[in-house]
């Protein structure tokens, strides 16, 4: 996790992207790849929760039954592919995840997990309680009685945070043919940047 100063060039191109998608709610969906314990890779849609306050760290959350919170456990290891229609441009944000379920000890990062739930829909919250995800059906589930908790209750236990600390990014424009690398320095202060064929 690093504080930001001024922004990096990439944050602010992506930050341009996402305002220019506005209206466009399936700019906000896009790829996160994680390593499984083969080493093979593991992808799927997920979508943006914000950046971390105070950093550039992307966030997003999920169940913490699912796959990818075990194999970041493991290998942090993460990749994110995101495409924008109109401006047709790619970002590909590759760092490590940190995964914040309710036994995390950063305080800081358990109040982001907070604030994350706080900001979520009743609907996405119910989800939580939904019988083990990737599961095999048994038609025997039992779907919860109750209704979600309420925003300003504590996370449920099954809620996790994700955090995605980004140390390159591959930024990659098809209409001007523009493509560019950013890196983080060893320091992790300062980011650098590269102008590649496209
Ligand atoms: C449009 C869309 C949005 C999704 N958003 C999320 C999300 O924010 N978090 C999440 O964990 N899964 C999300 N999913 C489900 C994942 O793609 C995936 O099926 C699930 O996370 C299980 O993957 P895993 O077991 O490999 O972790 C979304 C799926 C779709 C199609």
């Amino acid at each position: 996790m690093m504080a930001t100063k001024t922004l990096p060039a990439w944050r602010t191109k992506l930050q341009a992207s996402l305002q220019r998608h506005e209206g466009v709610p399936f700019s906000k969906f896009f790829q996160l790849a994680t390593i499984k314990p083969d080493g093979r890779p593991s992808n799927r849609t997920v979508v943006f929760r914000g950046f971390l306050e105070g950093t550039n760290d992307i966030q997003l959350v999920s169940d913490i039954r699912y796959n990818k919170v075990a194999e970041a456990a493991r290998n942090p290891a993460a990749e994110v592919a995101w495409y924008f229609t109109d401006s047709r441009e790619q970002y590909r944000l590759s760092g490590l995840l940190t995964m914040v379920g309710p036994d995390h000890e950063n305080q800081a990062l358990q109040d982001a997990r907070a604030a994350v739930w706080r900001g979520m829909s009743d609907k996405a919250r119910a989800q939580y309680l939904w019988p083990a995800p990737g599961a095999p059906k048994t038609g025997k589930e039992e779907m919860p009685q109750q209704p979600p908790p309420a925003a300003d209750q504590p996370p449920l236990p099954t809620f996790c945070l994700s955090v995605l600390s980004v140390k390159e990014v591959d930024y990659y424009e098809t209409n001007g043919q523009t493509r560019y690398k950013y890196s983080l320095d060893g320091s992790g202060d300062s980011w650098q940047e590269l102008e590649l064929n496209a």
